[in-house]
């Protein structure tokens, strides 16, 4: 390439202004996370810094699990537009079960939305509401001591998601003394666990400097409140005590001005480079590769989408007819146990009915043994009935002679009826004996012998 000098002015130097003022009235959006437990100072200091009163509602410390409730304010400064999104991680720290879950899978959901934008042959990023975020403000619980487990651990999920900017909230809790030891731990502890916190860049001559300094201040101890505080014969905004004021924008208090400085004033556009160009690009190139892209084949050959398109739906077809096969053969092998289980049925139930058959047979015959049983005692009890109507008769006979053969009868008898203990039978009684014989023989007939 050639270096030629321009003849004259030809104005495309007027290029940084062009996109100065399409950015203007294209307008900014900034996302925030706000992670911290509840009541720590989250929705004061969100105030503190946009010097404005967002609404807000306080969390219990009741809720079932961690939900992040986004909401998105539009705020305008000079003419320049800012749509500004505060994310606030509601009940955490307060769970038993401490899950940094739903905060993770927040993140990841808003560069899912984001890539699935880009993916639409009929794209509309221009005016997209990029709901990333930008960078979560991690607030750090004032105790002096060192950084909790559930901090680390948070931290560690959420450092390759975004730009982690930790702050030590109600930093007027703490003496100058404590502060300055907490601050070293913290960092040392930070580093000893290879959680990445956001780095303000230094390669950018105009900013280099300051980055660099306020880099060593970090995390930022901050004070934050919205009550304006009379000192001296300025009002400033501040926390009164009884034993004096806190002012949030005095350097010396805490490190609030600090933090404005460099979220909002210096490096607001890094954060959202930093969030496309690293958190965002690492999330596609993971999703991308699960799908199967990637740039170079074997051998290092670079590869188009088109032709990793065309391999994966060679292996998809063929995974695909696979897995039919597999299923049929499945199928096919279901159907001959199916068929196998329903032969062994068929055949118990064939013994089965078998073995029922002869138990009735058995049966029957027991019940024809027992009715040609109960018929001969049928025509034996009618014999005998016969043989009792029969002396029934001859009674009667007697009955009607007995005037004449009554003493003749005493003697003749075969000694039943003449021992001399016993009554002479009159022909009633004997009349009586036969009646008795005749009943008992009707209602017991196999009794009967025994009684006669
Ligand atoms: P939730 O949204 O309910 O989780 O609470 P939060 O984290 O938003 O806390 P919030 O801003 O509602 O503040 C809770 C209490 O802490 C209020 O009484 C504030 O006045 C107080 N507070 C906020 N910032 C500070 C601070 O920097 N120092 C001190 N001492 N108190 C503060
Ligand atoms: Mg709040």
């Amino acid at each position: 390439m050639r270096l030629l000098t321009l003849g004259g002015h030809v104005g495309f130097d007027s290029l940084p202004d062009q996109l100065v003022s399409k950015s203007i009235s294209q307008g900014f959006s900034f996302n925030i996370l706000c992670v911290g437990e509840t009541g720590i100072g989250k929705s004061t200091l969100m105030n503190t810094l946009f010097n404005t009163i967002f609404e807000t509602e306080e969390s219990g410390h009741y809720e079932t699990c961690v939900r992040l409730r986004p909401r998105t304010y539009d705020l305008q400064e000079s003419n320049v537009h800012l749509k500004l999104t505060i994310v606030d991680a509601v009940g955490f720290g307060d769970q038993i079960n401490k899950d940094e879950r739903p905060i993770v899978d927040y993140i990841d959901t808003q560069f899912e939305n984001y890539l699935q934008e880009e993916l639409k042959i009929q794209r509309s990023l221009f005016d997209y509401h990029d709901t990333r975020i930008h960078v979560c403000l991690y607030f750090i619980t004032p105790t002096g001591h060192s950084l909790k487990s559930l901090d680390l651990v948070t931290m560690k999920k959420l450092d390759s998601k975004v730009n982690i900017i930790p702050i030590i909230a109600k930093a007027d809790t703490i003496s100058k003394s404590e502060l300055h030891k907490f601050k070293n731990k913290i960092m040392s502890e930070l580093d000893r666990n290879g959680v990445q916190i956001y780095q303000f860049p230094t390669d950018d001559e105009a900013v280099a400097e300051i980055n660099a300094v306020m880099n060593a201040h970090l995390p930022f101890a901050v004070v934050g409140s919205t009550d304006e505080v009379k000192v001296g014969n300025k009002l400033v905004r501040a926390r009164q005590y009884p034993w004096g004021v806190v002012q949030v924008e005095n350097e010396s208090h805490c490190d609030f001005v600090k933090l404005r400085e460099m979220l909002i004033r210096v490096n607001m556009e890094d954060l959202r480079e930093q969030t496309h160009s690293r958190h965002y690009e690492l999330y596609r190139r993971h999703k991308l590769e699960e799908m199967g892209f990637q740039d170079t084949a074997a051998e290092s050959k670079p590869i188009s989408l088109q032709e990793t398109y065309e391999t994966r739906r060679k292996e998809f077809l063929c995974e695909l007819q696979k897995k039919e096969e597999e299923m049929r053969q499945m199928f096919v092998n279901k159907v001959k146990e199916t068929e196998l289980e329903l032969k062994e049925k068929e055949k118990e139930l064939h013994e089965r009915f078998e073995t029922l058959k002869r138990t009735h047979q058995e049966e029957k015959r027991k019940v024809e043994e027992k009715r040609r049983q109960l018929e001969e005692e049928k025509l034996a009890f009618n014999r005998r009935k016969a043989a009792v109507e029969a002396m029934q008769a001859q009674a009667l006979q007697a009955t009607s002679q007995q005037p004449l053969r009554r003493d003749k009868d005493k003697k003749n008898s075969k000694g039943m009826i003449t021992k001399s203990n016993v009554e002479p039978l009159k022909y009633g009684s004997w009349w009586q004996a036969i009646q008795c014989c005749c009943n008992c023989l009707v209602k017991n007939p196999t009794g009967q012998e025994r009684f006669l």
